[in-house]
């Protein structure tokens, strides 16, 4: 028999821990908020058990919990009621619109948390796609102007992170550009550089009712058999400007994660999207899985595939196990 055993380094919990090579705290996560109009209320979101719809009040209770559990960063998106979307995505740049409102109110009682927002239309759009839609075509160049108005709206607030969720060609580097004219040089951008067309985002469209009224994303978000062109965009995100290259979803696409972790500097985040949260909380209610155990694996897995960072509906319950 070989004398090497590798047994050795797994025999105690102390020597386990001595050579575990990677480790998921809670400062790699930034925990994804769904924000409604109104006080006082709360609303499960049905496909995400145990996620919910807040209003502003609720939602800085929510934060400050959270700040406490060690959780520093959110990404809060918008649900917006029907008679407030059009085909220009208006209330997305109203700053008396409930979410901008929200935004200033968050930054000032918690300046020290990180505050994400997400640049994309499909909330706001009456046609419920990421851009501006014309003779059933999402046109790139209209769409990049609306953007433009909706992140100068988003960084006024004060927030830190935008992160262009939308897929249109150029938008970083028009957002850079228009940010940094207008004085916010501070604030970063998390590109979605690598976003698939997946099935894995039904459970967020629930969440905010932003399901395409036609059609699919494909002819913007990336063909899910593709390695190759997640390169071109992790290379024009990088000369356009972006701090952060973000791969979504994550657990269908750890290849991808890794890929651009070893071909790029810039920190690599990757979303763990709702379809990947739902999957795991279902196994879990019908007893087939262990609900936490497979949550941690999760995440750990994606933290060795590369990623820097992790956003993830999950970033409550684990600061709370990991106490
Ligand atoms: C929309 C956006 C989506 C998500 C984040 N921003 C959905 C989509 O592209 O249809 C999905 C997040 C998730 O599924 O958790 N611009």
């Amino acid at each position: 028999m070989n004398t090497r055993r590798p047994r050795r380094n797994r025999k105690s919990e102390a020597i386990r821990a001595m050579v575990e090579e990677t480790r998921v705290t809670t400062d790699d996560l930034i925990f994804p908020l769904f924000l409604i109009d109104g006080n006082n209320k709360k609303v499960e979101v049905a496909s995400m058990p145990g996620i919910f719809r807040l209003t502003a009040d609720l939602m800085l209770k929510e934060i400050e919990e959270c700040l406490k559990l060690g959780i520093r960063a959110f990404d809060v998106f918008p649900a917006v009621e029907d008679h407030h979307k059009d085909k220009t995505a208006t209330k997305s740049y109203d700053q008396n619109f409930f979410y901008l409102r929200a935004l200033r109110e968050i930054k000032k009682q918690f300046p020290e948390a990180c505050i994400m927002t997400d640049v994309a239309m499909d909330p706001y759009s009456s046609d419920g796609h990421d851009g501006f839609v014309k003779d059933g075509k999402i046109l790139n160049d209209e769409t990049l102007e609306i953007l433009g108005k909706m992140a100068l709206a988003q960084a006024a607030t004060g927030i830190d992170i935008l992160g262009p969720s939308d897929m249109m060609d150029g938008r970083v580097g028009y957002l850079r550009n228009i940010l940094d004219e207008n004085g916010f040089t501070e604030v970063s951008i998390m590109s979605y550089t690598a976003k698939y067309a997946s099935g894995f985002y039904n459970p967020f469209r629930d969440a905010l009712d932003s399901a395409p009224k036609f059609g699919d994303k494909k002819t913007y978000q990336m063909n899910p058999a593709n390695r190759s062109e997640a390169l071109i965009e992790a290379e024009l995100d990088t000369q356009e400007g972006a701090d952060f290259l973000m791969v979504k979803p994550a657990l269908a696409y750890l290849d991808v994660i890794r890929l651009l972790k070893d071909n790029s500097s810039l920190p690599i985040a990757a979303y763990n999207v709702s379809g990947e949260y739902s999957m795991i909380k279902a196994a879990a209610q019908k007893g087939w899985l262990d609900g936490d155990r497979v949550m941690k694996e999760t995440l750990l897995s994606i933290k060795r595939a590369g990623a820097d960072v992790i956003l993830t509906y999950f970033a409550k319950e684990f600061a709370k196990g990991s106490r």
